[in-house]
């Protein structure tokens, strides 16, 4: 009988509570008893956030967002914000606590689910403090390099898309620009997926520099051609060309690894009013993007990749992610996972297309 642990970590996904389903389901099958660690490393570095994870407690939680574990963006144990006796925030590696509690329990893997940040440090303990993990890959981002999709990101780009669908018809109403912002970090996967779907005009995206200029003509055409209103998606790390990226005020959370991306939207849409005097409005959709009920594409994903985690705990490919290629479950180093982030190939075919039907990126090659 062998006993697991997984975590859920970063920002949450839907989907998560799908792999969670599958790993726990899995594991029954082959008589393993699964734990599950709340709050990312919580329940390794202090036992009483550990829960055992039966059957009849994941009953019915595939169809619901969120992870039913907790998760934390500010939990990294290799350098983990700790309060000393004055109340003054130290960072602390806790790395050998958590190995150390991780041994006691007796626990056969660890099946860590997360994003680069989480998976970067799933591969620190199974290579610098020999844990056997198992990585899964999830983020609304889409930004994992070494699998050709995350869960989570489909579900964010019906919500995005859905959102877009509802603003044409106000923005039509009133002659408006809506600039509306989207999240995804350094990609911008979510702003180019849901703009196409959602019928945008223009679309910012880190991978392309925009220059507001481009930006107005479009806009200034639409007019010419008897269409008065317009649909602006800016991915919230899109930057105008030789400006920095944006961030929110207070974006240096004690014991992130990223700074808070957003107000890019709000900028654009003050240019757009000042360059064309056009009335202008900006909305940012936020974590409503991380929200809700995952789709039926990344239940199914997220359940194939929790199945797929237990396949290879039982194989001992200790050290891998699972991962989606060709539409199959395959497998990739940890190291190889977190070697770099995927990013919008500007001659992906999606950019072609957008370009084609003509959707502008603020850029000359519109
Ligand atoms: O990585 C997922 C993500 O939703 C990003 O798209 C976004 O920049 C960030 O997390 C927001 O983080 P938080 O939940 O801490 O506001």
């Amino acid at each position: 009988m062998k006993k697991i642990v997984i975590s859920t970590g970063g920002g949450d996904a839907p989907g998560l509570n799908a792999v969670i389903y599958a790993v726990v389901m899995a594991s029954e099958s082959r008589g393993w008893e699964v734990y599950g660690s709340k709050g990312g490393y919580k329940g390794l570095l202090d036992l009483d956030e550990l829960v055992r994870l039966t059957p009849d407690k994941v009953e019915d939680i595939t169809a619901i967002g969120g992870t039913i574990l907790g998760s934390t963006n500010k939990g990294n144990p290799f350098e983990m914000p700790v309060e000393n006796f004055a109340g003054e925030i130290q960072m602390r590696d806790v790395s050998d606590r958590i190995v150390k509690n991780f041994t006691r329990m007796g626990f056969y893997c660890h099946i860590a689910v997360g994003g680069d940040g989480s998976l970067d440090i799933g591969r620190k303990f199974f290579e610098e403090k020999g844990m056997p993990v198992i990585g899964v890959p999830k983020t609304i981002d889409n930004d994992l390099y070494a699998t050709q999709l995350t869960f989570g990101f489909d579900t964010a780009v019906s919500t995005a898309t859905e959102a877009l669908d509802k603003l044409h018809s106000t923005a039509k109403s009133h002659d408006r620009v809506m600039v509306v912002e989207v999240m995804g970090r350094d990609s911008g996967w979510i702003a180019l997926n849901s703009g196409i779907s959602g019928g945008a005009d223009v679309i910012l995206i880190p991978e392309i520099p925009f220059d507001m200029e481009y930006v107005c003509e479009k806009i200034a055409d639409n007019d010419l051609h008897g269409k008065h209103y317009a649909i602006v998606v800016v991915a919230e790390g899109a930057t105008a060309k030789d400006a920095e990226i944006i961030c929110k005020d207070g974006s240096c959370e004690v014991g992130r690894q990223e700074v808070l991306l957003g107000g890019i939207g709000d900028w654009v849409a003050s240019q757009i009013r000042t360059r064309t005097e056009k009335d202008t409005r900006s909305l940012v959709l936020g974590h409503l993007q991380r929200g809700g009920s995952p789709t039926t594409f990344d239940r199914l994903l997220a359940l194939r990749f929790g199945a797929a985690a237990v396949r290879m705990a039982e194989a001992g490919l200790f050290g891998h992610m699972v991962s989606l290629i060709n539409g199959e479950m395959q497998k990739v180093t940890l190291e190889e996972a977190t070697k770099k982030r995927k990013t919008v190939d500007v001659s992906d075919d999606k950019v072609l297309t957008a370009r084609e039907i003509g959707i502008c990126f603020g850029d000359d090659n519109t």
